[in-house]
């Protein structure tokens, strides 16, 4: 017997404004995220048959676990026990959920799954938030000796641009063009534009890193409905195709691997999500890349496939621009729209089916088929990228 695998469909997508939301707690955000897909969608949440919940760090900074539990109770599904379970991969966690709901669908196991993502991380003050992020590194032989994320990027930096002749302009660039892309995102955390000279100039963090070249502490959430072609078309919806997902793994430990600069699981996750697509980096039409520090923009250029190794210097003044050859995070990226971790993964593909379905306004990308996201757990211990497109 031939068994047909379902294509797996984005049906329907929503998010909170992402920012410093301290009046509002961990469970409203998932909830408030929830009910917009939902009503995005126009489906009833009865319907949903499993929910994944993407959150990376509530157990330390709010003392919640059990997330999957808690979304389903809060958000009144609980009484049609259907499983929730959460899951957790650092800042991958997002794309991580939605591969596991794209393989369920796929299987045919289940018909409408939705994904979740929540992050609350700004209730902590700014040394206890440093020690807590970077628990998402190898504790013992990087946080111990003050690897702190900001750290492992800026010495990341400092070899990168020291072999390939790279300018802290280039940095720069990255910073300048999500901050631009922000303005136009009424979800974004920072809004406002900046210039080369602001984001070369802004306080140092880690040098050569400053304020400019680090995505902020954020509070977020976002939620997206994943269905079978069964479920959508009986159901007369329409949504976005994930046209293929894929993940890779790398050492913990930036010092394990074997070079500082190079993201090998984005490089693998990239060409592994390009081949099961049928596609070609060049048929890309936009990128959504995770940008937690500026010199990671760079870098992941180049690994999932945009540029040669030291390269992606010539393509930041123009070609990642809205209307460049590559369009780089119309969202605003982490850098601008911000990266409430849990959430940061999911809130790519609320913009990609924004985008797709051209209702991105502003920030529109003209044209565009399709889009490469791609989710990364802390200094690029992990990767997920997924192809969405046209349905
Ligand atoms: N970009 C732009 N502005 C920022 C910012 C950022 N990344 N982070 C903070 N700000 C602004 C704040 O809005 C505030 O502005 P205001 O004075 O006008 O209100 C000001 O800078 C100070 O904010 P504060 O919250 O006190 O900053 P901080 O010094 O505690 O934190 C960082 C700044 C860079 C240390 C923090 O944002 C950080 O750790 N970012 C990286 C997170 C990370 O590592 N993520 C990936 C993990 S794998």
């Amino acid at each position: 017997m031939v068994t047909v695998l379902s294509d797996a469909y984005i049906i329907g997508a929503g998010e909170t404004k992402f920012g410093e939301l301290w009046e509002k707690s961990l469970r409203e955000l998932a909830v408030e995220a929830g009910l917009r897909a939902v009503e995005n969608a126009g489906i009833y949440s009865r319907d949903v048959e499993v929910l994944y919940g993407s959150n990376s760090l509530a157990g330390i900074i709010n003392g919640q676990e059990n997330i999957g539990a808690l979304l389903s109770d809060f958000s009144g599904i609980a009484e049609n026990h259907i499983p929730a379970i959460r899951i957790e991969a650092s800042t991958a966690s997002g794309g991580a959920a939605v591969r596991q709901a794209y393989l369920a669908v796929k299987s045919g196991e289940y018909d409408l799954v939705m994904v979740g993502g929540v992050e609350k991380m700004t209730d902590v003050y700014g040394s206890e938030t440093l020690d807590l992020t970077s628990s998402v590194l190898d504790r013992e032989w990087e946080a111990f000796f003050g690897g702190t994320p900001a750290a492992l990027a800026a010495i990341t930096a400092r070899k990168y641009m020291a072999d390939f002749k790279v300018d802290k302009e280039a940095l720069a660039m990255i910073s300048v063009n999500d901050h631009l892309n922000a303005s136009k995102n009424p979800d974004a955390h920072y809004r406002n534009k900046i210039t080369i000279e602001q984001a070369m100039n802004s306080t140092p963090v880690a040098e050569p890193l400053n304020l400019m070249d680090c995505s902020p502490i954020t509070d977020g959430a976002a939620a997206i409905l994943v269905a079978s072609e069964k479920y959508m078309k009986k159901n007369k919806l329409d949504g976005i195709r994930i046209l293929s997902s894929a993940d890779a793994q790398d050492y913990l430990a930036v010092h394990s691997r074997k070079s500082m600069y190079g993201l090998d699981s984005a490089k693998i996750a990239s060409q592994k999500a390009l081949s099961k697509a049928g596609m070609k980096i060049d048929d890309v039409s936009f990128v959504e890349l995770h940008d937690s520090y500026s010199i990671y923009g760079l870098l992941e250029l180049e690994d999932l496939g945009f540029a040669e190794k030291g390269k992606a210097k010539d393509l930041v003044y123009d070609e990642i621009k809205l209307n460049g050859r590559i369009p780089v995070n119309p969202s605003g990226g982490l850098k601008a729209k911000g990266n409430p971790f849990g959430a940061t993964g999911v809130g790519q593909f609320v913009e990609a089916y924004m985008q797709l379905k051209e209702k991105a306004g502003e920030r529109q990308v003209k044209g565009a088929k399709n889009a490469m996201l791609h989710s990364m757990g802390g200094t690029g211990s992990m990767s997920v990228v997924h192809m969405v497109g046209d349905a």
